[in-house]
């Protein structure tokens, strides 16, 4: 790791501007973040500076991208100082980053600094004329083609003293050069041309059987079809299958006493599962009580009475449910997790609006509601709503929807 300085004084600009181009280039980068997130653009702008300053980022510019992009000075320095890509020295017409790692430096890397010394000087100094400078840097990813420089924007690979020196005059004199390898391979492929995949059959189809095609792909569809018709018929099934218990449940109390259940009689009468709810703790009317035995219906404008609403097996018992939220002010029953907007509705549909109506329930009064989730039974037991209700009635909330489960 190099110290990075700006560059002396009497090498630095007096003032620094974008031409008229680069700014509106600048601007249609800044327009790309969101209000307030101007500073984003911040590397795209230090590197457009570089390409206008000859190659080089002077303080006057940072000073600039500072000013456009609201931020302070300080702020883009560390940015230009910390990321290698900006030079904060004069670089030549023509800049070598010479690649001196391991598998360029057991290909000759040494050698082609000797020449970088003798051709152009010392590392990070411009030539006299202006025209070259160099740099030792890190891997540049094209090891396969070792030793290898990049050269403004170009990559020049199979380096060696001769071609390397003879590249370096050639860019000094302005004659044109040849991008990538300097031998006679293409690519990264091996030096005299490929040695593998030549067999002419990999191409022409032949191989993949490429000739009956058609066949093929009609074969894949009519499968894909008669797969995707098998998952729809299995996924009919199970709905069918879980929608029967719930209709067997929903029967009038009438019939769930022909099946075996309780005479509306002897549920009028308070059973011991009963003692524990708001009717038997004298919060409702007897009537109320007989109306508990019906399927779930709130009792207009009252608490609603809490009575075991089917068979004594379910341990179910029909927890206390109001007919609107208190003052108008329903909680958002959509922190828990696991209740979206449809169960959230359907919630409120039963007489459920308040964290602290769930935080009393028992697990009986639990069992009540889960079974009356349609489409998502058993998911008040699952996500355990009483323990997520009760930390939100003592009115913890999440930062977010998405952040913190209450319990
Ligand atoms: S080591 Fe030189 S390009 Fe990777």
């Amino acid at each position: 790791m190099s110290v990075r300085r700006l560059a002396p004084d009497h090498v630095q600009p007096a003032s620094f501007a974008f031409d008229a181009a680069n700014e509106n280039w600048a601007d249609g980068e800044i327009a790309k973040y969101p209000p307030g997130r101007q500073a984003s653009a911040v590397i795209p702008l230090l590197w457009k500076a570089q390409e206008q300053h000859h190659g080089w980022v002077p303080r006057a510019a940072i000073e600039a991208v500072a000013r456009k992009l609201d931020m302070a000075p300080m702020r883009v320095m560390e940015i230009a100082t910390f990321y290698t890509m900006f030079n904060l020295q004069p670089v030549g017409e023509h800049f070598v980053q010479l690649c001196g790692t391991t598998p360029c430096a057991l290909r000759g890397a040494e050698a082609l600094k000797k020449v970088c010394e003798e051709v152009i000087g010392p590392q990070s100094t411009v030539s006299a004329d202006g025209k070259l400078s160099w740099l030792e840097v890190e891997c540049l990813g094209a090891c396969c083609n070792a030793p290898m420089a990049q050269i403004n924007f170009d990559y020049y690979e199979d380096l060696t003293p001769d071609n390397f020196r003879e590249l370096l005059d050639d860019l000094r004199h302005g004659r044109p050069v040849k991008a990538g390898p300097q031998n006679d391979r293409s690519c990264s492929e091996p030096l005299g041309g490929g040695e593998t995949l030549k067999d002419a059959a990999l191409y022409d189809g032949t191989v993949i059987g490429a000739d009956d095609w058609q066949a093929r792909i009609a074969d894949q569809r009519k499968a894909a079809a008669e797969a995707a018709a098998a998952k729809a018929a299995a996924e009919a099934e199970a709905k069918k299958a879980e929608a029967t218990p719930a209709a067997v449940e929903a029967k009038p109390a009438t019939e769930t006493a022909a099946a075996g259940r309780p005479k509306p009689s002897e549920a009028s009468q308070p059973s011991s599962a009963a003692q524990d709810t708001p009717a038997a703790n004298g919060k409702v009317s007897a009537a109320a009580v007989k109306e508990s035995a019906k399927p779930a219906a709130p009792v207009a404008g009252k608490p609603e009475a809490a009575k075991t609403a089917t068979a004594p097996a379910l341990a179910e018992s029909k927890p206390e449910l109001l007919t609107a939220a208190r003052d108008g002010k329903p909680d958002d029953l959509s922190l828990i997790w696991g209740v979206g907007p449809k169960l959230a509705t359907m919630l409120n549909g039963m007489g459920v609006w308040h964290f602290d109506q769930i935080a009393v329930w028992k697990a009986e009064e639990l069992a009540w509601v889960d079974a009356r989730l349609t489409g998502f039974k058993g998911r008040a037991t699952r996500d355990d709503w009483i323990s997520q209700a009760k930390k939100l009635s003592t009115g913890w909330r999440p930062e977010s929807k998405l952040g913190d489960k209450p319990a």
